[in-house]
């Protein structure tokens, strides 16, 4: 049997962390658990560093220090708080790196942990979004592995024959549709908090649940996928799967259409990257074909869905556009999680967003984070001045 594969892993307290912890502990003698890092959840940090024997647990949350420490006290287990312990504690080094923090927070210590990881495991997508091309530089430059494990992008990843690229035309990203693919679109728009979080198929944080009932998280995931399998946007096509079995597709030159299926737990992507290019054996949910009435597929529905158009429209449009629409996203569905504004005016500042931002050459990680900044300010300030007030319906 091979060596224990040190891993770091980043946001284990949400739902792809917890996931990743499950394979893990399942696995107990594969794995060596160094750092693992959450934003304010004490008690669960505390839990999965005992559980897994992690060398080091880091709170981002610097207020929580005292709290960590007393909880891991006795446990050898070296404690840390701050933004700037997460990013020292993102360079230790490992085998592979389980980026599962939500949001654009996790980019730089995907940057940071490309300085000690051979490979990075890629859930967290929102930094591949708003800077992709610099990402991908980095990884190159170190010489580190990015992998996906986003279903669709590992789906994709088991089916991709890197060594014939040149034979593949098309690249087909599934989408459930969320809980409102079957809704009209005046019901969409004064969806319920509770109704927006109930996803049919999958178990996730709140921010990708809102994510998918915008169907935005398809959009993210479009230019995640430009970025790590290099496919120009005209090769990247979305097809509604309301049973997500079928993760997503690669069609290739000879009409030939490659698929990786599988039951609705993400548990399955996570064991296939951290244990890559080996396999896990696993104890998840098997398919049954025999009980599997029927796979359907729609075509996209941008009317009541507007958000994937968004995706092509940044990709043709340059950096400075994906920023803005991944930032301006990212407030809104706080917005609205926080009951300040309706479902439908998620889409409608994202589009306000753009509207006011002007075209600028992106280069530097500095110069997405400015943007970023910037794009979050002015997007707050359209809620707070323009969306409260107005009839909300939360819960
Ligand atoms: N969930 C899924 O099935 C799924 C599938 C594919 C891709 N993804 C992607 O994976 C990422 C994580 O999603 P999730 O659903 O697991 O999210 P989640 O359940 O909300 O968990 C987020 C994690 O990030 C931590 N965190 C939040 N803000 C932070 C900050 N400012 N600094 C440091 N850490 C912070 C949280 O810590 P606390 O718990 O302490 O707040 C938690 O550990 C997202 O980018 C999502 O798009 C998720």
């Amino acid at each position: 049997m091979s060596e224990p594969r040190k891993i770091n892993i980043f946001g284990v307290t949400g739902s792809i962390g917890q996931s990743t912890a499950d394979v893990i502990l399942a696995h107990k003698e594969r794995f060596d658990v160094q750092v693992v890092t959450a934003h304010s959840n004490v008690s669960k940090l505390a839990e999965l560093a005992r559980l897994m024997k992690a060398t080091h647990a880091i709170i981002a949350d610097k207020s929580k220090f005292d709290a960590l420490k007393s909880e891991l006290s006795g446990s050898g287990i070296q404690v840390g708080a701050g933004r700037s312990a997460l990013l020292e504690h993102a360079e230790v080094p490992a085998d592979i790196s389980m980026m599962a923090i939500v949001g654009m927070a996790g980019l730089e210590p995907m940057m940071r942990a490309m300085n000690g990881s051979k490979a990075i495991a890629i859930a967290n997508k929102e930094p591949l979004v708003a800077a992709g091309p610099i990402v991908i530089a980095r990884a190159k430059e170190c010489g580190v592995q990015l992998l996906p494990v986003d279903s669709e992008h590992n789906a994709i990843f088991q089916v991709f024959d890197q060594n014939n690229r040149a034979a593949i035309s098309r690249l087909i990203l599934t989408a459930s549709g969320g809980p409102f693919w079957e809704w009209p679109k005046e019901k969409i728009e004064l969806a319920t908090r509770q109704e927006a979080l109930a996803h049919p198929n999958w178990v996730m944080g709140a921010k990708i649940s809102i994510d998918s009932a915008t169907m935005m998280n398809k959009a993210l995931e479009i230019i995640e996928a430009h970025y790590l399998f290099d496919m120009p946007a005209d090769k990247i096509d979305v097809i509604i799967h309301p049973q997500s079995l079928v993760h997503s597709m690669v069609e290739y030159n000879d009409g030939s259409v490659l698929s990786q299926m599988g039951a609705s737990d993400m548990r399955t992507p996570i064991a296939n990257i951290i244990s890559y290019p080996e396999r896990l054996t696993t104890s998840g949910k098997r398919l049954n074909f025999k009980t599997i009435s029927s796979l359907t597929f729609f075509d996209r529905d941008d009317v009541r869905f507007p958000a994937i158009p968004l995706a092509y429209e940044s990709l043709n449009s340059g950096l400075y556009h994906s920023i803005t629409m991944n930032a301006a996203n990212e407030i809104a569905v706080e917005g609205f999680l926080n009951g300040k504004m309706g479902f439908g005016e998620i889409i409608n500042c994202i589009r306000y967003a753009l509207d006011s931002i002007t075209k600028q050459n992106i280069s530097t990680l500095d110069d997405v984070i400015m943007l970023d900044k910037h794009v979050r300010i002015t997007t707050r300030n359209y809620i707070d001045t323009s969306l409260t007030n107005r009839t909300v319906s939360i819960i």
